[in-house]
């Protein structure tokens, strides 16, 4: 097991009804801007449980962050919060609204030009940002628990991702009630991403680490066995709050610790995004599929424990059962009505995995996945296998 520290200072308040509590988590005397998207919290209830339980607070709000949150958008947020003081942010959505929020907490406390914050050569805000809570939504992408966020500037089609120490949520309230208003979809999408969440901090050598691995193939099993439920036209609260604690456990840093991670099915993954403007879920069960067939050497030995404890598949040896483990997980998408080749997506698709490899070239991204050693003619290839 690899040296690591662990720190995750965010409160988790889980259930039912907790929604009432941030009127204790907000400071008091905080001057706050509630932060939303494009309205559904207005159609489902979540936003008047906000204004009731903050009807004592000096609560200002700004809603419209779009789906892959646009910096220019964020840039009419920061201008409010300087223009009217705001000292505390409380993000009321999915893993849109809560990295918006999170790369406004860096920007209300950073000097320079925003924008640095995501380009600079070491993509990290060094500082404290402005405190802040959030609502989550839509489970799906961790960002209720984890101090990432990734930030879409459509003009220059680029998605960049950045995060820091300082830029965890002081709490997230998770609300297994909120998903009865979810389209199937975007359900579909959040079982999808933290599933492929487990998948890049897990398929890549077998580690001694062996309770971080339980503990990854847990949120993998736990997920499927949710998904069909969750999927469904009626409501089951426990399968809802299973895939909800499900998708923060996936992405919270603690499975990540002592292990190598890959992450290069997300780098690639939101270039497609980028470029296409498709969902963000579904561009990794584009990827990962190739991903894995493209590096099948350095990790048949995890994909074939993954058939075995994942999947209950016995038989064959390590390569027969690493195969069938890839035609597993693609059919695990599938099931999601998430189609896994990017043909599915776009008919422009020639010319895709240049453009990749030419972006991760000019910014110097040489040494992707666990190994550090995948350059961006290898993304090419990958890119290419997902046609
Ligand atoms: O904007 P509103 O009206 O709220 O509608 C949203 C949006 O259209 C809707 N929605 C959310 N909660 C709902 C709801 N509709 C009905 N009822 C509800 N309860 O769902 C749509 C999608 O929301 P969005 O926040 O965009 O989805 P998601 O949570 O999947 O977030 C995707 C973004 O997170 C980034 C992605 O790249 C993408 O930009 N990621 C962030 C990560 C992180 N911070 O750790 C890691 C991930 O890998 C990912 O990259
Ligand atoms: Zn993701």
């Amino acid at each position: 097991m690899l040296n690591f520290e662990f720190k995750n200072p965010t409160k988790i308040l889980f259930g039912k009804g907790e929604i009432a509590k941030i009127s204790t988590e907000v400071p008091k005397d905080a001057k706050v801007l509630m932060i939303y998207g494009g309205g559904s919290i207005k159609k489902n209830g979540v936003y008047n449980q906000v204004k009731e339980a903050l009807k004592d607070h000096d609560l200002h709000e700004f809603g419209g962050i779009p789906a892959n949150p646009e910096y220019e958008v964020l840039i009419d947020a920061l201008k409010f919060i300087k223009e009217n003081n705001i000292t505390y942010l409380l993000a009321v959505g999915g893993g849109s609204v809560i990295d918006g929020v999170k790369f406004l907490s860096a920007a209300a406390n950073y000097e320079g030009e925003p924008w640095e914050i995501l380009t600079k050569p070491v993509r990290t805000f060094e500082g404290e940002g402005m405190p802040f809570g959030t609502i989550l939504t839509l489970p799906a992408t961790g960002s209720e628990m984890n101090s990432g966020y990734v930030i879409s500037r459509r003009k220059t089609n680029e998605k960049l991702s950045s995060g820091g120490p300082g830029l965890f949520p002081q709490f997230s309230v998770l609300d297994p009630e909120v998903i009865r208003s979810i389209p199937k979809n975007q359900i579909a999408n959040g079982i999808a991403d933290a599933y492929t969440h487990v998948l890049e901090q897990y398929m890549t050598a077998p580690s001694s680490a062996d309770l971080q691995e339980r503990i990854a193939e847990s949120i993998l099993i736990s997920l499927q066995n949710a998904a069909p439920k969750v999927m469904s036209e009626e409501f089951d609260y426990d399968a809802a709050g299973n895939f909800m604690w499900c998708c923060t456990m996936a992405l919270n840093g603690l499975i990540q610790k002592g292990v190598i991670t890959d992450w290069a099915v997300h780098a690639m993954g939101h270039e497609l995004t980028a470029y296409y403007g498709i969902d963000h879920a579904r561009t990794l069960a584009v990827i990962t599929p190739s991903h894995y067939r493209y590096n099948f050497e350095t990790k048949k030995g995890k994909l074939a424990q993954y058939a075995e404890r994942v999947w209950g598949i016995t038989e064959g040896n390590v390569e027969e059962k690493a195969e069938k483990a890839i035609l597993k997980m693609e059919e695990f998408f599938q099931s999601l009505n998430i189609k896994t080749k990017l043909s599915d997506y776009t008919q422009n698709f020639n010319g895709t995995a240049e453009r990749i490899e030419k972006a991760f070239t000019e910014r110097n991204w040489s040494g992707l996945g666990e190994n550090k050693n995948l350059s961006p003619k290898d993304a090419f290839k990958i890119v290419e296998m997902s046609y």
